[in-house]
């Protein structure tokens, strides 16, 4: 038998080859949360935002807001934390795979992908929906049901244990840089870090970026499988 410590680094090149592809693109499964940041608009209500999350009752979004005290008071312009499940998704063509929220929109007359992403604030686009979706894009039935992709991200391993919990921010006119020090990444090697999770979103001042949050109890959300692979080289070294 392999001595202990071959075996444990063998544990941990499998475990970290498997998060990697957990990543985002070839996925292969999600987590049970995500987070979006949406600006409010005029005449949008918490409700009706809830709603679009499939969020029953939008004072379940309290435990993702704690800057605000009353949900009630939240107006345009302000940033609301959204919550939703982080899946790992197959496109209707193909068998490759992608990590995003699926959230079910019914159609309304007249409805494009344009016009129900525009409900989205910039947390996806008519050309991500137009990609995920089986209906044509000049043809979505006026009783059908649109499933709205937004990108979401559950860590990675090989960047970093402990972070697993992520909040997808719109750009809209910032950079990664300015988005991370909101977020209290201010160092160098923090934002160094943040550049490993956003690969290709240095200068970007459009798109999504995913910036590790805090959970409601106020601490970091260690990725889960880091907790797993503890325990499972503990069994191995134990032993000897
Ligand atoms: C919330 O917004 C929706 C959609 O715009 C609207 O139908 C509803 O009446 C609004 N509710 C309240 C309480 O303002
Ligand atoms: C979501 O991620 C995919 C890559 O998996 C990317 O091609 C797509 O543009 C992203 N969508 C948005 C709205 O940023
Ligand atoms: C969406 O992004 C565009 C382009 O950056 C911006 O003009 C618009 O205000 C954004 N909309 C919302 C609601 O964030």
């Amino acid at each position: 038998m392999a001595p202990p410590h071959v075996l444990m680094r063998l544990l941990l090149l499998s475990a970290a080859a498997s998060a990697a592809a957990a990543a985002g693109d070839g996925c292969s499964t999600g987590c049970d949360l995500a987070l979006g940041s949406y600006l409010i608009s005029r005449n949008q209500n918490l409700t009706y935002i809830a709603s679009l999350f499939d969020i029953p009752n939008y004072k379940t979004l309290g435990l993702y807001n704690t800057k605000y005290p009353n949900l009630d008071y939240i107006q345009a312009g302000d940033r609301l934390n959204v919550s939703f499940t982080c899946g790992c998704n197959t496109f209707p063509n193909s068998a490759a795979t992608y990590l995003a929220g699926s959230l079910p929109y019914k159609v309304s007359t007249g409805d494009t992908y344009t016009t129900i992403a525009g409900h989205f604030n910039n947390l996806t686009t008519s050309d991500w929906l137009a990609r995920t979706n089986t209906y044509p894009e000049n043809n979505i039935p006026d009783t059908g049901t649109v499933n709205v992709t937004v990108n979401c991200s559950c860590g990675d391993t090989n960047i970093s244990p402990y972070y697993g919990l992520f909040l997808t921010y719109p750009l809209t006119g910032l950079t990664l840089a300015a988005v991370a020090a909101n977020y209290s990444f201010n160092s160098s090697s923090q934002l160094e870090l943040l550049r490993k999770y956003n690969p290709g979103m240095d200068t970007a001042t459009s798109g999504l970026v995913f910036i590790p949050v805090k959970d409601p109890n106020g601490s970091y959300r260690p990725l889960k499988s880091s907790g797993q692979l503890l325990f499972f080289c503990k069994l191995i070294v134990l032993p000897h």
